[in-house]
């Protein structure tokens, strides 16, 4: 596989024309990484109500890869419980760095590619770890 055959129509789409960028009224929490690698960053906002991520957005900038990422993961994100959702993070992380994750990942799928480019994992990475970040730090406060 070349770096380019990553580059993918889903991905591309969700670069181009990125789902939920922008900010939310009054979120419960908020959570940003920078991509050491480059200085890129990406900052989620979070809306969450009993157990339940009701509501999210992302800013920031970064590459494609990171932007397309943050894009496809609120989406996948958007009204799953918490615990869920790190069930989710750490099965799109296994699949990213070539571990063994079956689990079906919906619009994410299309990242898997990046296992084979580490430099790239970082890219991918950089919203799910803001995500669990931020659900973190929401669980150390309450
Ligand atoms: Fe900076 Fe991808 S090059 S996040």
């Amino acid at each position: 596989m070349n770096l380019d055959d990553i580059y993918s129509e889903t991905i591309m789409d969700h670069s181009q024309s990125p789902r939920n960028y922008g900010h939310l009224d009054q979120p419960a929490k908020i959570a940003g990484l920078r991509n050491p690698t480059c200085g890129d960053q990406i900052i989620l906002e979070l809306t969450i109500e009993g157990d339940v991520i009701t509501d999210i957005r992302f800013s920031g900038k970064g590459c494609s890869i990171s932007i397309a990422s943050a894009s496809m993961l609120t989406q996948a994100i958007r009204g799953k419980k918490i615990r869920d959702a790190l069930t989710f993070s750490s099965n799109f992380k296994a699949s990213i760095t070539g571990g063994n994750s079956n689990v079906d990942l919906g619009e994410m799928e299309a990242l898997r590619g990046v296992s084979q480019f580490p430099n790239r994992v970082k890219c991918a990475s950089l919203s799910i770890n803001a995500l669990e970040k931020a659900i973190n730090e929401y669980s150390d406060g309450i």
